[in-house]
């Protein structure tokens, strides 16, 4: 019997009236699909608000059953709204039909400010991220799902060029993301993160007859469209985009330094 995922992220609730309008779109493209799952990578808000938390609450409640989240950099400012978008441990993995899902918290402290928005991962992380592996149930496709980029992407923004220029962190993939990557060749399959704006995909060479890509949904509401993955006994049978009406980002107001954070 296969199941059919939907990776989505960055939303940004709250920044703009089409951030909103889209996720409410891509709210019913998603239960009109009838997805098994929708896993959220993260920047479900754009300021951390309660406010926002609380949108992105009404308006994915049909969902709620089906959705699994990990909080992204901007989902740490304000009011916190990452704490409550994933409460305990920063490593957490469940079984959800056919899948096994393993959610790690890639945001941290620093990331209160809007200047440090890149993601970190620490030797507990990696040692629970590796637990949580080794705990997967045969004949289901694992999935390991964060906000940040393991692996060096293309800044996305002069704001972010500048930051590299000054060697600040901003636009840098997790320390140390390589080899975590390296390290998942034949224990998952899927790796799915968010924060880069921009959609991306790496296949990284397999281990032990076992593929591994490394998924980066872009921010969802922006883009119009969503990746659906439909997998039987732990392979990836079919693959297709969901469309819906994408809410493009408003004429930028923010100051470049606002605008610079994925
Ligand atoms: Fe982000
Ligand atoms: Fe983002």
């Amino acid at each position: 019997m296969s199941e059919t995922l939907a990776h989505i992220s960055d939303l940004h609730l709250g920044r703009d009236a089409a951030a909103d309008a889209a996720a409410e779109a891509l709210r019913d493209a998603l239960l009109a699909a009838d997805v098994e799952a929708v896993l959220l990578t993260g920047d479900v808000t754009h300021r951390g608000r309660r406010a926002e938390l609380a949108t992105f609450e009404r308006l994915f409640a049909p969902l709620a059953a089906r959705l699994v989240v990990v909080p992204g950099n901007h989902d740490r400012l304000g009011d916190d709204a990452g704490a409550a978008l994933m409460a305990g441990p920063r490593v957490q993995a469940s079984r959800r039909g056919g899948l096994w899902v393993v959610r790690v918290d890639s945001t941290s402290h620093h990331n209160r400010s809007l200047l440090a928005s890149h993601g970190t991962l620490d030797a507990d992380d990696l040692a629970a991220l590796d637990a949580a592996l080794a705990a997967a149930p045969p004949r289901t496709l694992a999935v390991v799902m964060l906000h940040h980029h393991l692996l060096p992407l293309p800044e996305e923004s002069l704001g972010e060029h500048l930051a590299s220029l000054l060697g600040w962190p901003h636009a840098d993939a997790v320390a140390g993301g390589g080899e975590v990557v390296d390290a998942l060749r034949g224990r998952c399959d899927l790796v799915l993160h968010g924060h880069r704006h921009r959609a991306a995909e790496v296949a990284i060479s397999a281990r032990a007859g076992r593929a591994l890509r490394v998924l980066n949904a872009g921010a969802t509401s922006e883009l119009g469209r969503a990746r659906l993955v439909t997998h039987e006994a732990g392979r990836v049978v079919a693959e297709r985009w969901l469309t819906f009406a994408a809410g493009r980002r408003a004429a930028p107001a923010a100051p470049a330094r606002a605008r610079a954070a994925a």
